[in-house]
């Protein structure tokens, strides 16, 4: 879809869209649901908004309004759903904005989340197809919710692995967002259901250009590697993998598991960002004092030449 006023739509596969209202005010909107991934109703709906949010947040927006979107089955206690939204309620109060209705149908399991709407100024967002060859690239949640909440619904993961990663999932990108806009980067996408590499590829893709991550240096959440070990992971993270075939260079050191991890397909995941070299020792310190989960740099951007990758993983 095109239109004149439109500034990101579905052309780079980017979080969420830009719609120019004026020279000085833009729409940012976004939509995200699912089904439950923790058994707690509260907590699920935590989780949902956070993600929801997310999208506009990484478009370096200030997200204002929210609409709650539910499948609901009807043979289920309402006051599971209660709980939902009110998971949802105490994100959206977090978050500084209002839930101002939504819209529910009779579904065969639960799925929540939200439809977004975010401000931004015109041009100012960070699309995740901008780029900059020479750019660093840094990540702001560890990595492995989806193999974490995997083995939790087999009943498989210390209950204490799987709290923190729920209060991972659970945690806004909001202070992240903000770090990053006062910093001025130059793309930046959240990593969700692709898996870091899937995320990584489409910044890429988009922008024209190639990665290096050196998986030594991505955050990982305490746990996964040992639910890894036990062979654990999900089918969602199997796909990703699979689909990177032609895009990914693996380094020989780089392990089957490794592998899996970096295409694990996360549940409101970090920010994904690439930043001026000049300006990464300024983010990584503002992000620190906002306290956000990692400010670990992962990796570089370069001009690939023909034959090189779209993503080099190295150790
Ligand atoms: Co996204
Ligand atoms: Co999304």
């Amino acid at each position: 879809m095109t239109h004149p006023n439109l500034l990101v739509g579905t052309k780079t596969s980017d979080d969420a869209a830009v719609y120019k209202l004026s020279d000085d005010l833009a729409v940012v909107l976004t939509v995200d649901f699912f089904p439950p991934i923790v058994d707690d109703p509260f907590i699920f709906g935590q989780i949902a908004a956070a993600n929801s949010l997310s999208d506009v947040y990484a478009m370096g927006a200030k997200p204002i309004a929210a609409l709650n979107v539910v499948g609901f089955p009807s043979d289920l206690d309402m006051s599971i759903l209660g709980e939902i939204l009110k998971g949802g309620a105490s994100k959206a109060l977090e978050a500084g904005i209002v839930i101002a209705g939504g819209h529910s149908v009779v579904d065969a399991e639960p799925k929540y989340g939200l439809s977004v709407t975010g401000i931004v100024n015109p041009g100012s967002q960070t699309a995740n197809s901008t780029s900059k060859s020479g750019d660093l690239l840094l990540l702001t949640k560890p990595i492995g919710t989806g193999i974490i909440t995997t083995a939790g619904k087999q009943e498989k993961v210390a209950a204490e692995v799987l709290e923190n990663a729920v209060a991972i999932m659970a945690a806004l990108n909001k202070s992240a967002s903000e770090s990053m806009i006062s910093v001025g980067v130059n793309a930046c996408s959240d990593v969700t259901g692709f898996g870091l590499l899937g995320h990584l590829r489409e910044m890429m893709e988009g922008s024209g250009l190639g990665a290096r991550i050196y998986k030594s240096k991505v955050p990982v959440i305490e746990g996964t590697t040992d639910l890894l070990e036990q062979g654990i992971a999900p089918g969602g993270t199997m796909r990703n993998l699979d689909s990177l075939k032609s895009t990914v260079l693996w380094d020989k050191e780089i392990s089957e598991n490794d592998k899996i991890l970096l295409s694990d397909a996360q549940t409101s995941g970090g920010l994904l960002i690439s930043v001026n070299p000049d300006k990464a020792d300024k983010l990584q310190q503002s992000l620190s004092e906002a306290g956000t989960l990692s400010n670990q740099i992962i990796g570089e951007v370069y001009t690939p030449s023909d034959t090189d990758p779209t993503i080099h993983v190295a150790g």
